[in-house]
């Protein structure tokens, strides 16, 4: 698979099949994920894979906790400003229509979206899930290279026939997900990631992009 497919052919994929995601496949994809660039390589990124059982049984948790209406564990670091100016609200409103257009979910369907929104904790299915921390003396250009080797990850993953999601949700239950990884104090969880094959029944349609003139700016010529 040539970048451009990979590129292309990689969208948030949220119905996996339960078919496994060998160790060795996985090693693979982080191995070479791990050549993404960090500022001064100081590569800050500390991942956990889970897989079998351990991942089984965090899943229950979760769900169970977000099912029982728990409260969010306190954050780390917030997911979005509070007041999301324009465009990325517009854009925002955009995806959240699609989505829920998508699975035939009324916009005022407050239950469905809410059915819909706990499939993030069983990984929609997924039979692999990792989950990427951030050390919390690490600031924003190194947050950027976490994202870098993020979608490193989710490139190579094409490249192995496999799809991912990348999920900021699991950073909504983190203390379930340190309790299930005890992770060393000072990190912060950023986000998990589902990894598996897409159950081609489950409806996850291509999100839409501004065009370049929105977002580039060619000077010269
Ligand atoms: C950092 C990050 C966090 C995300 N968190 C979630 C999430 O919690 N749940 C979810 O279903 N999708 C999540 N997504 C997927 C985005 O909604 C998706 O990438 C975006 O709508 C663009 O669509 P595409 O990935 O299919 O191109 C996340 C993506 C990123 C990059």
């Amino acid at each position: 698979m040539d970048v451009y497919e990979a590129v292309t052919s990689r969208r948030a994929v949220r119905g996996f099949t339960d078919e496994p995601v060998s160790r060795e496949v996985l090693e693979r994809v982080l191995s070479a994920a791990a050549w993404a660039p960090s500022g001064s390589n100081i590569q800050p990124w500390n991942t956990y894979v889970m897989t079998g059982a351990p991942l089984a049984e965090l899943k229950t948790t979760a769900v169970e906790r977000v099912a029982h209406g728990d409260p969010w564990d306190k954050r780390q670091y917030k997911m979005y400003p509070s007041e999301l100016k324009s465009p990325y609200a517009e854009r925002r409103s955009a995806f959240g229509k699609e989505r829920y257009s998508a699975l035939g979910i009324a916009r005022e369907d407050w239950e469905a979206r809410q059915r819909a929104a706990i499939a993030n904790w069983n990984c929609f299915g997924a039979p692999a899930a990792l989950f990427c921390y951030i050390d919390c003396d690490l600031g924003r250009p190194q947050w950027a290279d976490v994202g870098m080797y993020l979608q490193s990850i989710m490139l190579l993953l094409r490249a192995e026939g496999l799809h991912s999601c990348t999920q900021m949700a699991w950073s909504q239950v983190r203390e379930t997900v340190a309790e299930a990884l005890s992770p060393p104090d000072g990190l912060i969880l950023f986000c998990g990631m589902s990894i598996g094959y897409e159950d081609p029944a489950v409806s996850s349609p291509r999100t839409g992009r501004a065009p370049l003139t929105e977002t580039v700016t060619f000077v010269g010529d």
